[in-house]
């Protein structure tokens, strides 16, 4: 006959074993190598093999250590980089060593997006690159096509521009070079039909203390069509709402939170929980000296010293602003990439949200979307109440 007691014994057995199991894999990731090599796309399997990869063990490499618990995920560069340089400071304004060694220079839209052609990122030197940063920081996003681009250079880059993230979860190629892939990212090629008026618009890694700065996806394969990806300009988002608005948010206080989750050491019932940090609500570039808006739909959970109701209320119009201006935003088609001629976007996550357009899918007949991603720190925001707004700074509604 079983007693209350030995009942109660084997309850708590029980769910430790299934707190156990969760424990192993709160992101439903592991550590190590996994196997995926086998499947890269005939493309990116060359330009790996060419630069030296090496996929004997396997493709991609999560870190060794997988974070589990919040503590141990809140100290993860939890502290400003004492080294980080603001390249684009640097920079001539009317950046001709950069301009001079380009055949053209588009601008994709009137407010958001350039497209360099005719020259080769790994050519570029210090000079160029600094006027790379004022370029990016000017226009959001900058375009290079047809780039033979090594992983390491790509990586190099992203040093000269800040301390490169490691994710703690991601595949990466290399330390620092994440993998941006569904076949891998997804477990399986699952890029679903969304249904509804979800469109997935967000910034990269804004939950960190010093946030995501310059940003360098490099894509070797993609789909024949589709995988379009669209940003939009926090600048303009900021100029389209009504002066008096605007100071009304000028100083608040936003909070971000993690893509992932963790748990609490001490409390492991009470589940899953995301890093969060604050940030300024409205955020001057430190290069431009513009303001721009700094929430996006899918890590901003609220305003600081706002009643929830205030808060979802702003946010929800905040986001929608951002969505709904298609003159702020710029769609990139990657198309085409061919063998050492793939695509590189650069942009700054601290004035933009994007998206990956969901119109691929990796179980197709045909080529497949692979992606490297360098991500370059920056500092922890900051709002100047004596700085410009865009429209402000170039004098566009005179
Ligand atoms: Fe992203």
């Amino acid at each position: 006959m079983t007693t209350i007691s030995q009942l109660s014994q084997k309850t708590k057995d029980l769910s430790l074993q299934s707190i156990q199991i969760e424990l192993k894999n709160p992101n439903g990731v592991q550590e190590g190598y996994q196997d995926f090599a086998k499947e890269l796309p005939a493309l990116s399997r060359k330009r790996l093999e060419k630069y030296g990869i090496d996929l004997s063990k396997g493709y991609p490499r999560r870190p060794d250590h997988i974070p589990i618990f919040l503590d141990e995920a809140y100290k993860i560069r939890n502290r400003p980089n004492p080294n980080y340089i603001e390249r684009g400071l640097n920079a001539d304004p009317e950046k001709k060593a950069l301009f001079g060694a380009a055949t053209e220079v588009v601008n994709l839209t009137k407010y958001i997006g350039t497209e360099i052609v005719g020259l080769q990122l790994s050519d570029l030197n210090e000079q160029q690159l600094d006027e790379l940063a004022l370029l990016i920081a000017e226009r959001v996003v900058v375009v290079f096509r047809k780039q033979d681009l090594s992983p390491q250079k790509q990586l190099e880059i992203g040093e000269y521009y800040g301390e490169v993230e490691e994710h703690p979860l991601t595949g990466q190629a290399k330390k620092g070079i994440t993998v941006v892939w569904n076949k891998f990212n997804r477990g399986g090629p699952l890029i679903k039909f969304q249904r509804g008026a979800f469109a997935g618009w967000h910034t990269d890694l804004d939950h960190e203390f010093s946030p995501a700065g310059i940003t360098h996806l490099h894509l070797d394969s993609t789909s024949e069509t589709g995988g379009d990806t669209g940003f939009i300009s926090g600048y303009g988002a900021f100029d389209k709402l009504s002066p008096s608005f605007q100071k009304f948010l000028e100083g608040k206080v936003a909070i971000h939170k993690s893509a992932h989750v963790y748990y609490e050491r001490d409390d492991i019932l009470s589940g899953p929980k995301h890093i969060e940090r604050e940030h300024p609500l409205v955020v001057t570039h430190p290069v431009t000296g513009w303001k721009s808006l700094f929430v996006n739909p899918a890590h901003v959970v609220r305003i600081k010293d706002l009643e929830k109701e205030e808060s979802d209320l702003v946010l929800k119009y905040l986001n929608e602003v951002y969505a709904k201006n298609l003159d702020i935003q710029v769609r990139v088609h990657w198309q085409p990439v061919k063998e050492d001629e793939g695509v590189s976007v650069i942009w700054d996550n601290r004035i933009s949200q994007h998206v990956a357009i969901s119109d691929y899918n990796d179980q197709w007949e045909g080529p497949v979307r692979h992606a490297h991603r360098v991500t370059s720190l920056s500092t922890p925001p900051v709002f100047d109440p004596n700085s410009k707004s865009q429209r402000e700074a170039l004098g566009w509604d005179n």
